[in-house]
C-alpha cells in the first residue's frame, strides 16, 4: 500500500478533511546474538525492508483513536489521552497505547488527542518484530506529530519501557533498538550493556540473507521468554556472590567455565552458558564478517542455533526442522532461528544461485516434517523508523 492509499483510507475511516502525515518503523532480522540483549551482551541486528506504516493527524479534542487496516475486525479504538490504560481487549491496540502512556508518564507535552491509522507487511508472529515496530512507528509519529523532538535512540528505549511495562512483555532492547536505528546496507553491533553501538557494512558478495518463516506462530506474551529471563537473572546472582559482574555478557567463556559450579541448578547453568557463549560468538561474528569471512560467519550461526536448542531450549521442532533442512543444502554458509524463538523465523546465508533450489527443497522437508509451509523472503538491510514525504 502506498503512501496516497494509506491517506486516502485515514480519510474514510475517520472521517476526517484533515491531512494526516505518513511514519514507518521497520521489522528486524537478527543475524546473532539471541536472547543475549537482556543478559547484558551483544547483537547483531539489522532492519527489515517489512514496515509499520502509519497515518496520523492531531485533533483539536483529547480523544485518541486507533484503527489497523491488519486488523479491521477490532474497529477503532477510542481512548482518552488523560486516562490511557492498558486493557486486554484493545489487542494490538496496547503497543501505541503503551508508548503514548510512556511519553505521558515522562511527561512530554501531549496536549491534544490524535488519529492514527495503521498498516504493516510484516509477517505477524514470525519473530521479525512486528510489535516494536507498531511502538517505534507510533513513537516516531508522536515525535513529529508533537513536535518533541526526541532523537530515535531514545525512542527505542521508550518503545521497550511500553513493552515491558504496558504490555508486560519483558524483552531487551534489540528489537527496538533495529527498528529505530536501522541503516540502509548495514547490520547493527550493539553493546546492550551500554547501549554503545556499531555499524557493519553487510558486503555479502555473492550470498543472500534469506529469511525462512515456520508460520508456526509464535506468541512471546504467552511463550516462554519471561521464564527464560528469570532463569538467567537467577544464573547472574549466584555469580555475583563471587563475582563482581553486572551481567552475563561480562564474562568470557574461560571465566563462566571456572565459575559455573557457583549456580546451583543444572538447568539455570545451560541457560548462563548459553548467553556468555552466544555473546562471545557474536563478536567473533562481527569481526568475521568485517574480514569478509563468511564460511567462518555461517559456522557461527549454526553453532547458535545448536546452544538456542540444547542449552537454552527456544526453538522446538519446527525451527529445529527448517534449520535441519537448510544445513542439508548445497551453497548454505549457516543458519539459524532468529528472534525469541518458539516459532517464528530461521534466518540463512546462501549463495545466490542457490537460493531457488534452498527454497524448494527446504520447503518439501520441512512441511514434510511438520505439516507447515515455509514462506521465504530474501532480506535487505533499510534504514529505520522515519517519516514519509
Ligand atoms: C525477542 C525480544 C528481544 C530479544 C529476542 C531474543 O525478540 O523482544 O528483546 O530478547 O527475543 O534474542
Amino acid at each position: 500500500m502506498n503512501t496516497t492509499t494509506l491517506k486516502q483510507k485515514f480519510a474514510e475511516i475517520f472521517g476526517t478533511q484533515q491531512a494526516p502525515r505518513v511514519f514507518c518503523a521497520p521489522g528486524r532480522v537478527n543475524l546473532i546474538g539471541e536472547h543475549t540483549d537482556y543478559n547484558g551482551g551483544h547483537v547483531f541486528p539489522c532492519a527489515l525492508s517489512f514496515n509499520t506504516y502509519v497515518a496520523g493527524a492531531l485533533r483539536t479534542d483529547g480523544q485518541v483513536r486507533l484503527y489497523s487496516l491488519n486488523f479491521e475486525k477490532t474497529g477503532i479504538i477510542t481512548a482518552d489521552i488523560q486516562h490511557i490504560a492498558y486493557d486486554k481487549k484493545q489487542d494490538w491496540a496496547n503497543y501505541p497505547l503503551g508508548v503514548l502512556a510512556v511519553l505521558l508518564k515522562r511527561e512530554y507535552p501531549l496536549h491534544t488527542g490524535v488519529d492514527l491509522l495503521f498498516w504493516g507487511d510484516i509477517p505477524l508472529g514470525a519473530g521479525l518484530s512486528s510489535s516494536a515496530s507498531i511502538e517505534l512507528a507510533t513513537g516516531v509519529a508522536a515525535n513529529h506529530l508533537y513536535d518533541l523532538r526526541i532523537p530515535n535512540f531514545e525512542l527505542s528505549k521508550i518503545g521497550q519501557e511500553a513493552e515491558n511495562k504496558f504490555v508486560g512483555m519483558n524483552s531487551g532492547i534489540m528489537d527496538q533498538f533495529a527498528s529505530a536505528m536501522g541503516k540502509k546496507g548495514h547490520a547493527i553491533l550493539l553493546d546492550c550493556n551500554t547501549l554503545s553501538y556499531q555499524y557493519a557494512p553487510l558486503d555479502l558478495r555473492g550470498v543472500s540473507i534469506l529469511i525462512c518463516n515456520t508460520n508456526k506462530p509464535h506468541n512471546l506474551i504467552e511463550s516462554k521468554y519471561n521464564e527464560r529471563r528469570a532463569q538467567s537473572e537467577h544464573a547472574l546472582k549466584q555469580l555475583q556472590s563471587k563475582l563482581p559482574i553486572h551481567a552475563l555478557g561480562e564474562l568470557t567463556e574461560e571465566e563462566f567455565e571456572a565459575n559455573k559450579q557457583l549456580i546451583q541448578d543444572p538447568v539455570e547453568r545451560k541457560r548462563a552458558k548459553h548467553a556468555v557463549y552466544e555473546n562471545r560468538r557474536t563478536l567473533l561474528a562481527a569481526q568475521k564478517l568485517q574480514q569478509g569471512d563468511l564460511k567462518a560467519f555461517g559456522q557461527l550461526m549454526n553453532a547458535s542455533h545448536v546452544s538456542l536448542r540444547d542449552d537454552y531450549e527456544v526453538t522446538g521442532q519446527e525451527l529445529d526442522a527448517m534449520a535441519e533442512a537448510a544445513w542439508a543444502q548445497p551453497g548454505v554458509l549457516g543458519a539459524r532461528m532468529t528472534g525469541g524463538g518458539f516459532g517464528g523465523c530461521v534466518v540463512a546465508l546462501v549463495q545466490d544461485e542457490a537460493v531457488e533450489a534452498f527454497k524448494h527443497d527446504v520447503a518439501k522437508l520441512y512441511t514434510a516434517r511438520t505439516g507447515y509451509m515455509p514462506d521465504f523472503y530474501v532480506a535487505s538491510a533499510e534504514d529505520g523508523a522515519r517519516e514519509l514525504n
